[in-house]
């Protein structure tokens, strides 16, 4: 069976990294081998321009520079980890990606749609995910969560309108690809998603397996 590519997404405190342990273990369950990986980041490099992307330091940072750091940290991460792992035959479990620049650079920051999907290609070819959860929920909701944990990075610091349109455009998404992006309601108690992300990675991994 090939690997497949699985993406979580969802705003600032939707319990992307909280479930991604879930998705691990259930895969793992199955015997399937798993990269766990995030973006931005997930390579050395990709990390280091993590760095450069949340620090509050860097507020005021144009938006074509953010864009393009994200692709960039994209390119190295798809070169040194993701290609690398699906070509081994692992499923690859990874914290955020494209979509997450559709909503923030995208929906959030106001970057044209199309200067996103010239980028998308040019960085990833054919290269898309086969599965993407999508963890939504209201921002306040989110945001409490999240400011409950550390200092805020530089996205984090956004106003609450900015991951309104960053939800927004991720619904626009989910509705546009029905059967790659699943909704999960991330507005209820960490064990009521992860039991409707069990189920719903059974069925993905034995349609998988049905179909070669
Ligand atoms: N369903 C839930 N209900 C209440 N609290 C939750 C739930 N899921 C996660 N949390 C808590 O909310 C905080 C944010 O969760 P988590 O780090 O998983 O979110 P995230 O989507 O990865 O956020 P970020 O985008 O900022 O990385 C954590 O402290 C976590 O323990
Ligand atoms: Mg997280």
């Amino acid at each position: 069976m090939p690997g497949r590519f699985i993406t979580l997404e969802g705003i600032e405190g939707a319990g992307k990294s909280t479930q991604q342990a879930v998705v691990c273990d259930c895969l793992q369950q199955a015997g399937i081998a798993v990269e766990l990986t995030r973006e931005p980041g997930g390579a050395a490099l990709s990390e280091r321009i993590r760095s450069l992307l949340l620090d509050p330091a860097n507020q005021g940072m144009a938006v074509d520079t953010e864009l393009l750091l994200m692709f960039a940290a994209r390119a190295e991460h798809l070169q040194r980890t993701i290609r690398p792992a699906l070509a081994a035959g692992r499923w690859v479990l990874c914290d955020r990606f494209t979509d997450a620049t559709y909503a923030y650079q995208g929906g959030g920051r106001g970057v044209a749609r199309e200067r996103i999907a010239l980028l998308e290609t040019f960085v990833q070819g054919q290269l898309r995910p086969d599965l993407t959860l999508l963890f939504d929920l209201p921002p306040h909701v989110g945001l409490r969560r999240a400011r409950g944990r550390s200092a805020p990075d530089r996205f984090e610091a956004e106003a609450e309108a900015f991951f309104e349109r960053a939800r927004a455009e991720y619904l626009r998404i989910a509705e546009r690809e029905p059967r790659r992006v699943r909704r999960i309601d991330a507005d209820r108690p960490s064990a009521a998603i992860s039991a409707e992300l069990r189920d719903l990675l059974t069925a993905y991994v034995a349609d998988c397996r049905g179909h070669g």
